[in-house]
């Protein structure tokens, strides 16, 4: 996949933005939310069918281009002794590419995304796929965006240590519990302890720096469990996080109701996620809501940075717009192409960036904190090239500031990184995914 997209960038200029545009959504839709769109609210699909179309044109122009690094899958076997183990029980995993030069003490942590399950007939899903099952996990994952070893795409971050921690238990990492009837592990938060111990053990414990980042459900692990990542460290380490698309709103769906709060609050029932959120947030409020950033970030210690589309694509097709929301089915051309939105479809979105902007505020006066807040359709932007690296041909920005010099900025405390982009449709740097 990531070779195509390269070969697609390097090779087709006329053809080269609707290309990459459609790669994207089949890498973002593929990668980070097949799970979701598998079981989740909404079950529609598109970008696999792009995906198949695009391939298979660019195939030969795949070689020329350099290909990303392809990082090998560690089994961490030790782990299933503390009871770590993925929805079927097989032990949880990781990708490690050794840091370098004057990276070598330096380490970014990056959780997987990818949906979650909130039901018996999800979870069984999940547990047969790679989502549930090492067993069943790629050997290898390309490290691009914030994980890529280019200096060239990835400045700030390409010579540290970098570690995927694939998520396999269904609930952002936060989970426990067990389902004897369907033999269901929710081990979530036992993963996400075992495997930063064990990094721990292997070198990051002394590590000067280390950044704990992740996209999708994997953004909102990276918010849930920000301050015990840097609980891990001594007083020495820097620590910070940065979620991306991790941003999901307690939102009113087109049909008035709370599609997400409704899927949100099974989840947390089903993988017995209440004793593992912040304790800050279910000391004043229900655990449901505490599985919403927007009641979590302000109590967050640890700097964080979150980069969010205002448009996020999962989010308008999952929570704002899911097919049980519209059963008309008026919203259906809208979600999957915003030039087919009509205008009291757009207020709805414009509204929705609203929202996201309004839960912000508080978080944004913080002076430890970053913000990239960008007008784009889009869901997760800091691990493919094209929307993370300025390199690539320029990455989303706002006021001429990009999202990996944004993110780098924050981090060495450069300069302030707070910004909030202008609505729909003032924004010419987008790369939209619908
Ligand atoms: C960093 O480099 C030193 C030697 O220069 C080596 O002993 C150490 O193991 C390296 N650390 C990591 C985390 O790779
Ligand atoms: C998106 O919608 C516009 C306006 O309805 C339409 O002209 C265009 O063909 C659509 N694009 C796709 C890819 O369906």
């Amino acid at each position: 996949m990531g070779e195509e997209a390269a070969g697609v960038v390097a090779n087709n200029k006329p053809f080269r933005r609707p290309l990459l545009l459609v790669l994207l959504l089949a890498v973002l839709v593929g990668s980070c939310c097949a799970a979701a769109q598998d079981e989740g609210i909404n079950s529609k699909g598109a970008g696999g069918r792009r995906r198949r179309r695009t391939s298979r044109r660019r195939t030969s122009a795949a070689a020329a281009a350099a290909a990303p690094l392809m990082v090998p899958i560690t089994i961490l076997k030790s782990a299933v002794d503390a009871g770590a183990v993925c929805m079927d029980g097989t032990p949880p995993a990781y990708h490690f590419d050794p840091g370098s030069g004057a990276g070598n003490n330096s380490w970014i942590v990056n959780l997987e995304g990818g949906g979650w399950c909130n039901n018996v007939r999800a979870c069984q899903f999940r547990k047969t796929s790679r989502r549930g099952s090492s067993d069943l996990m790629e050997k290898e994952l390309p490290f691009g965006g914030i994980m890529s070893s280019s200096p060239t795409d990835n400045p700030d971050f390409y010579n540290w240590n970098r570690v995927k921690i694939r998520y396999c238990d269904g609930a952002s990492f936060a989970g426990e519990g067990f389902d004897k009837e369907n033999g269901f592990y929710f081990r979530g938060q036992r993963i996400w302890d075992a495997t930063v111990r064990h990094l721990l053990s292997i070198g990051m414990s002394s590590a000067d720096k280390v950044l704990l980042t992740g996209c999708s459900a994997g953004g909102l692990a990276v918010i849930l469990h920000c301050d015990e990542f840097q609980a891990f460290f001594q007083p020495t380490t820097t620590v910070k996080c940065h979620a991306d698309a991790g941003l999901f709103l307690d939102a009113v769906d087109v049909s008035g109701g709370r599609s997400l709060r409704s899927y949100y609050s099974d989840i947390v029932a089903m993988q017995g996620v209440a004793p593992n959120l912040p304790p800050a947030c279910t000391a004043r409020l229900d655990t449901t809501s505490c599985f919403f950033p927007q009641n979590v970030i302000d109590g967050i210690k640890t700097p964080i940075f979150l980069l969010n589309a205002a448009y996020d694509v999962w989010q308008i097709q999952e929570s704002l717009a899911p097919n049980g929301a519209d059963p008309s089915g008026a919203w259906r051309a809208c979600k999957s192409n915003r030039s087919a939105c009509d205008t009291s479809q757009m207020m709805i979105l414009q509204d929705f960036r609203e929202q996201m902007v309004a839960t912000v505020r508080g978080f944004s006066g913080s002076r430890s904190n970053g913000l990239f807040i960008n007008s784009c359709f889009a869901h997760c932007q800091s691990e493919l090239p094209a929307t993370w690296s300025n390199a690539a041909g320029g990455s989303p920005a706002i006021q001429n500031k990009g999202i990996a010099k944004s993110v780098g900025d924050w981090y060495f405390g450069r300069a302030e990184a707070k910004a909030i982009d202008c609505p729909y449709a003032c924004d010419g740097t987008c790369r939209h995914i619908i």
